[in-house]
């Protein structure tokens, strides 16, 4: 029997519009308590590996479950820095892409990676292909910009970390000990987040058998949304438009005459605000102190304002604004970003999914008319007949 015509739920299941509150798979990858507000991987809450692991680490954390020894650890990264690097002929293609959106550039070529993989289908290699695109996509993130900018392409560094790296690649110069930090705690804190939208989409793929980069061309499309990984953006968009603090007030309450949405505010699971929230909003002071505090000052006010008029707390997108900004990333990098951490959740998703497999298909209330009679077309009224 076909899966499309055996209803295995009863018909009268009631609709939980947007899957709110539906648990849709067991994971042991990360446990995100809406109530508490807090958030771990594999048992490691946010405050006991910020600042103390780096992002290899906790990439290897949320790939095989355990945190690596030294050894394990040493062999991870130079793993990691080994597939960094961009084969010649992706390189080619990627100059002759068109640079329009950063998101829409990134999407496309993941999927051109799997079209160059002639070892794409085979599932027994998703881990290896994983590590790749966990070491690939910053580099395609970072030479996306030197591209668009007509920049001498600069190749990755294998004596760097993967923060430091991206932000050598990017900026064409040795970052700061600040710098490095600062983007190697938003990597960690952005890097798994359970069943979000982009990996709800990544395993709903691999839930069909196909292939590593189909799934992770699905994540990156649904990241894309401005609901999801694009309100970072949206976020730097806001405080540029509302631009000085004396201005925060007016930009609120015009917002809310609007019934616009604040960016980088709000979220499905947390009660209160978002666990990552005050990490992002600290390493992004510390980055601050060396410059201009503008748009943090701008953002305290605009997080009490929100809240006086609203209740609502911020999410992980608003201060990581502020944080990326601070690095001289520019804004429409931000959700590519997102997706240079979140690949580590993505793939480790994959592999969980990949492992216990069972096709992802859940059921519609259908609420359309029933029982019509077809009518030939030569006697179909014309819309415009009137
Ligand atoms: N600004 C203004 N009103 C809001 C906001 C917001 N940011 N978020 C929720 N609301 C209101 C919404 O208008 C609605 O009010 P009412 O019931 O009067 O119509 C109510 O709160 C419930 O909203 P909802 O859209 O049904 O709630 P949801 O759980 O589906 O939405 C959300 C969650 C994150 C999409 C939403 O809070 C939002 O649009 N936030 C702004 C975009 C954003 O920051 N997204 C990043 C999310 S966290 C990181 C990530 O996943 O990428």
């Amino acid at each position: 029997m076909s899966a499309d015509i055996a209803p295995n739920a009863p018909a009268a299941s009631p609709v939980q519009k947007g899957l709110e509150g539906v648990v849709a798979s067991d994971t042991n990858i990360s446990d995100v308590d809406g109530a508490k507000c807090e958030l771990s991987y594999r048992g490691y809450s946010m405050d006991e590996l910020v600042g103390k692991a780096g992002y290899e680490e906790v990439s290897y954390l949320l790939l095989n479950g355990s945190l690596p020894a030294a050894a394990e650890l040493a062999a991870w990264n130079r793993e990691l820095a080994g597939h960094r690097p961009l084969e010649a002929e992706l390189l080619q293609t990627m100059e002759r892409l068109p640079f329009g959106d950063p998101m829409a550039y990134l999407r496309t070529v993941v999927s051109i990676m799997g079209l160059r993989d002639p070892q794409a289908e085979d599932l027994t290699r998703l881990r290896s292909q994983s590590i790749s695109l966990i070491a690939k996509i910053p580099t395609i993130v970072a030479l996306f910009d030197r591209l668009r900018n007509r920049r001498a392409m600069l190749g990755p560094r294998p004596d760097l970390g993967h923060a430091a790296n991206f932000l050598y690649m990017l900026h064409g110069e040795d970052p700061s000990p600040e710098a490095v930090a600062a983007l190697d705690a938003y990597f960690v804190l952005l890097a798994e987040h359970s069943f979000n939208a982009s990996t709800f989409a990544a395993r709903t793929s691999v839930g069909t058998q196909t292939d590593l980069y189909s799934a992770i061309t699905a994540a990156v499309g649904t990241l894309k949304g401005p609901l999801h990984g694009a309100a970072n953006t949206k976020a730097m968009d806001m405080l540029k438009e509302i631009g000085s603090e004396d201005r925060v007030d007016a930009f609120v309450k015009q917002t809310l005459a609007d019934h616009k949405r604040f960016m980088g505010f709000g979220h499905r699971v947390y009660k209160g605000e978002d666990p990552r929230a005050k990490h992002l909003k600290r390493y992004a002071e510390a980055l601050a102190a060396k410059g201009e505090a503008k748009w943090l000052r701008i953002s305290e006010r605009l997080q009490q304002a929100v809240w006086d008029a609203k209740k609502l707390a911020i999410n992980v997108d608003f201060y990581s604004a502020s944080l990326l900004n601070y690095l001289g990333i520019p804004a429409d990098l931000f959700t590519p970003m997102f997706a240079c951490a979140r690949i580590s959740g993505w793939c480790a998703h994959v592999l969980e999914q990949a492992a216990d497999n069972r096709l992802i298909r859940p059921l519609a209330r259908y609420t359309g008319p029933k029982g019509l009679q077809f009518v030939p077309l030569n006697r179909r009224a014309s819309p415009t007949a009137g």
